[in-house]
């Protein structure tokens, strides 16, 4: 079911009668920035944000929400009498000139940024600016009625703009959330991360740019590149526009720069930097060389990319093998978990075969929630940051732990004998089979290049801490608690 907002703004994207009064004030806005002559690139720079690296619409924003807001509290608090009613007014004054200047700094932002957009988006966005017009058209008049010692007048005014405000904000958000207006829409895969041939280089001509792509296992998805020869030096950048994903490989070299060709941003061929605007985004940027005539380019990783070099997975294994006096009777750390994969699969089993009405299938369930927490904190405690070093799935690996958690949460407060437990149970019993199929088919096979000593290790480790688990008085008592709070009582 959808919520009323999103029905509003469903009918929104869908009237197409507001195109034609669109193109007439985007057109209006456009003469504007061309009156202003050579200037105009440096001031669309400016209200874009290209320059923070980040859209300055969404910044400016927070002034008069935030002004606007505290001034409701002000005014209510006054309105009650909560402390002296002079000063509280005086103060939710000011606050609304601060945001009346920040509203209207964030429309000509706003403004600069809409003109971009196009179809449904636009006419979202002029819903959005009309709200907002509401908003500090009913601000602007409350001030002029306070002024006039219409205070009371003057804080239903500024009450109903705060709404208008919010209505606004509404499809500020339904904008970048939903439909991924002002996101960074660049390809950030961090493949290759060790070089890679793409093209013969005597196929790459000068100023010409050329497309190639990239297979990224871990997004199971092509990536494109692009390839510019410029002055007899090659580039490459992400071939996917950051700013709304139009293709660089379709654009042209312009100053030192690669121009795309939807809204005209320009990007630094040698460092993927926004040198014009909308975009505010740096491209994702790959290093070149020639070799045996071939162009081979790498992923420059940016900060936060798990670094995974093939000579850190080497140094990894170096590590490894230095530690390799580990016991050798202990069991592999991917063997433990295995089996352990194997009698959560056997529980899972075990309760949906169970009549919903067995008042033993409560305690089943309870069994299994416990060891399903027990697998999950070892594996987030011990095996996963192990692994880290040679397995990119660890990431998604712990996301898909939270969400088995709440499935676990949802299906402890149904109770087995409700008529939506089962459908519940099956929905866990699905998603915790496809994340541990998923490690054994692919992060324990990474695991192996920790090598055998190095999982040895670990899986005596592992192994400690399930018996601990399982033993510990503490420890389940504790367990238990949880389970209870979770089940609702
Ligand atoms: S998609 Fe808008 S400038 Fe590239
Ligand atoms: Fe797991
Ligand atoms: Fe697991």
């Amino acid at each position: 079911m959808t919520s009323l907002p999103e029905r509003i703004a469903a009918s929104l994207e869908a009237a197409e009668g507001l195109d034609a009064p669109a193109y007439k004030v985007a057109d209006a806005a456009t003469m504007v920035l061309e009156l202003t002559g050579t200037a105009s690139q440096p001031i669309q720079n400016a209200l874009h944000g290209t320059w923070l690296g980040h859209p300055l619409h969404p910044a400016l924003a927070t002034l008069p929400i935030g002004t606007w807001t505290m001034a409701l509290g002000l005014d209510s608090s006054e309105a009650l009498g909560l402390a002296p009613q002079r000063e509280l007014g005086k103060a939710a004054d000011v606050a609304l000139k601060v945001g009346v200047a920040g509203a209207a700094a964030a429309a000509v932002a706003g403004m600069a940024d809409w003109r971009q957009i196009h179809g449904r988006d636009r006419r979202t966005g002029l819903g959005h600016a009309a709200l907002n017009s509401v908003a500090l058209g009913l601000t602007i008049g409350s001030l002029a009625l306070r002024r006039r010692g219409h205070r009371g007048l003057g804080r239903v005014a500024s009450g109903a703009g705060w709404l208008a405000l919010a209505a606004g904000a509404y499809l500020g958000g339904h904008l970048v959330y939903r439909r991924r207006i002002g996101v960074d829409q660049g390809d950030r895969s961090p493949e290759p991360r060790g070089f890679h041939p793409v093209l013969p280089a005597a196929a790459l001509e000068e100023d010409r740019p050329r497309r190639v792509e990239l297979w990224d296992p871990a997004a199971r998805a092509m990536i494109g590149v692009v390839l510019v020869r410029h002055q007899g030096r090659v580039h490459a950048m992400g071939s996917r526009c950051s700013h709304m994903g139009g293709p660089l490989d379709e654009g042209w070299v312009q100053n030192g720069g690669l121009v795309c060709p939807w809204h005209g941003s320009r990007y630094c061929l040698s460092t993927g930097r926004v040198l014009d605007g909308p975009s505010t985004a740096p491209q994702p940027r790959y290093e070149v060389r020639i070799n045996n005539d071939q162009i081979e380019i790498r992923r420059v990783l940016e900060p936060g990319d798990e670094a995974l070099t093939p000579e850190e997975i080497d140094a990894a294994r170096a590590e490894a093998e230095a530690e390799a006096e580990a016991p050798s009777e202990a069991r592999k750390a991917d063997e433990v978990l295995f089996e352990h994969h194997q009698l959560l699969r056997r529980l899972f089993e075990t309760v949906e075969a169970m009549d919903p009405n067995d008042p033993e299938r409560r305690d089943m369930m309870r069994l299994l929630a416990g060891e399903l927490e027990i697998h999950e904190h070892v594996e987030d405690v011990i095996f996963y940051p192990a692994v880290r070093p040679v397995s990119e799935d660890v990431p998604v690996a712990h996301a898909e732990h939270q969400q088995l958690a709440d499935m676990l949460a949802v299906t402890l407060r149904l109770g087995p004998s409700s008529p939506e437990f089962e459908e519940q149970l099956r929905a866990l019993y699905e998603a915790v089979d496809h994340h541990a199929s998923s490690e054994e088919t692919s992060m324990f096979k990474e695991a192996q290049r920790l090598g055998e000593a190095r999982l040895r290790e670990l899986g005596g480790q592992i192994e400690a801490m399930l018996e601990h688990e399982r033993e510990s008085r503490a420890r389940r008592a504790f367990r238990a608690l949880k389970i209870r709070l979770l089940e609702g009582g």
